[in-house]
């Protein structure tokens, strides 16, 4: 299945309206950056955001150039920012060398007259709980290297002086990053290791997220906020709800132990954690909804949306099913 997610915005037209006379720049308009960027720019306002390849301006987006990674980065223009309120930075920090964005652009950013400055980070700072329940004041204890980099530069945009709001992502699913091709292609690996969850988040959460934290008013917006679903669990039992959903089998289960020592160090860091990230500040406390509390309404719109991507006719999804899962403590359902 060819995928080209082009972003289903509309829905997220019902939040409550940000400063339609705002300019964003998403630093870093990858995956959920573009999302977003699209998202708001349907909200009226002025939406700039970067790349490290060159990129036509298209749907009233404006690209700009932004490179870290040479000896001589490439910045955007100076003239270019005026006048930007909001900013959100989805560029993940380097190993060793500190927050890139902050680094090269920080200076940049305290001369405008910023309101709001999102910062994308991970739920990798919590490290591993265990299994246990998490939330915003639990203790971070990330694992050396990309977690560490990652507490680090969370607290050195903090120490910014800009006004910061963190924002920990759990892993981030979607249209075009869904389980479904993988699936249908058979490059799938149904990996069962006793105990184990992970959290998630669908993309069009994270924006709903971050244009509902950015309509808040300053002193309603807490520094750190976790951006997952109520549904922390195994990844067989989300794999098993996207084969019912494509009417596809499952591949043949396979145990941790059995594949560990094969599998690569990212992947073997990937399942070292175990945790629940709560979400009972951003729903109980910021009052934000979410779209998708759970895998299984996220799933079925990713397939609808990536089947009308890839212009197939629309079909009546399953209703839910799959196995049942905890509910975070914080739902508020
Ligand atoms: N994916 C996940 O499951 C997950 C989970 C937790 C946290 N996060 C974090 O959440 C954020 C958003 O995730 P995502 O998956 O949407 O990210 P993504 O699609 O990988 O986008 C990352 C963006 O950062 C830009 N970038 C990377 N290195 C750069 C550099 N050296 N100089 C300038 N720009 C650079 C990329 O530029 P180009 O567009 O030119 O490639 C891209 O626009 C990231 O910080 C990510 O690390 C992701």
């Amino acid at each position: 299945m060819a995928i080209t997610a082009k972003a289903n915005t509309d829905v997220l037209m019902t939040a409550p309206l940000v400063n339609p006379a705002g300019r964003l720049l998403v630093i870093g308009g990858g995956y959920t950056g573009l999302r977003l960027a699209r998202a708001a720019r349907q909200r009226g306002m002025v939406v700039q955001l970067t790349s490290r390849e060159p990129r036509q301006s298209a749907e009233g987006l404006a690209w700009l150039p932004f490179n870290s990674a040479s000896e001589h980065p490439f910045l955007p223009p100076r003239q270019a920012l005026n006048g930007t309120t909001d900013v959100v930075v989805s560029v993940p920090p380097e190993a060793g060398l500190g927050d890139p964005v902050l680094r090269l652009l920080g200076p940049l950013l305290k001369e405008l007259p910023l309101q709001w400055v999102g910062y994308l980070s991970t739920t990798g700072v919590y490290g591993d709980t265990g299994g246990a329940w998490v939330d915003e004041s639990g203790a971070t204890a990330p694992r050396p290297g990309r977690s560490q980099a990652r507490l680090e530069a969370e607290q050195a945009w903090l120490a910014s002086g800009l006004p910061v709001q963190l924002f920990r992502l759990p892993a981030i699913y979607g249209p075009g990053r869904s389980p479904f091709e993988a699936l249908a292609s058979g490059r799938s690996r149904l990996i069962h290791k006793p105990g184990q969850v992970f959290s998630r988040v669908h993309v069009d959460d994270i924006v709903g997220c971050l244009l509902h934290c950015q309509a808040l008013s300053p002193e309603r917006r807490p520094p750190v906020v976790n951006v997952v679903d109520d549904c922390p669990c195994p990844s067989s039992e989300t794999l098993g709800y996207a084969a019912h959903l494509l009417d596809h089998k499952l591949p043949p289960m396979e145990r941790y132990d059995t594949i560990a020592a094969a599998m690569s160090p990212m992947a073997r860091s990937f399942w070292a954690e175990n945790r629940r990230a709560s979400n009972g500040l951003l729903r109980n406390t910021l009052g934000y909804a979410l779209r998708y509390p759970s895998y299984r309404e996220g799933y079925r719109a990713c397939l609808a949306e990536e089947r009308a991507a890839a212009g197939e006719p629309a079909r009546v999804e399953a209703p839910g099913g799959g196995g049942q899962s905890p509910r975070s403590p914080g739902s508020a359902t």
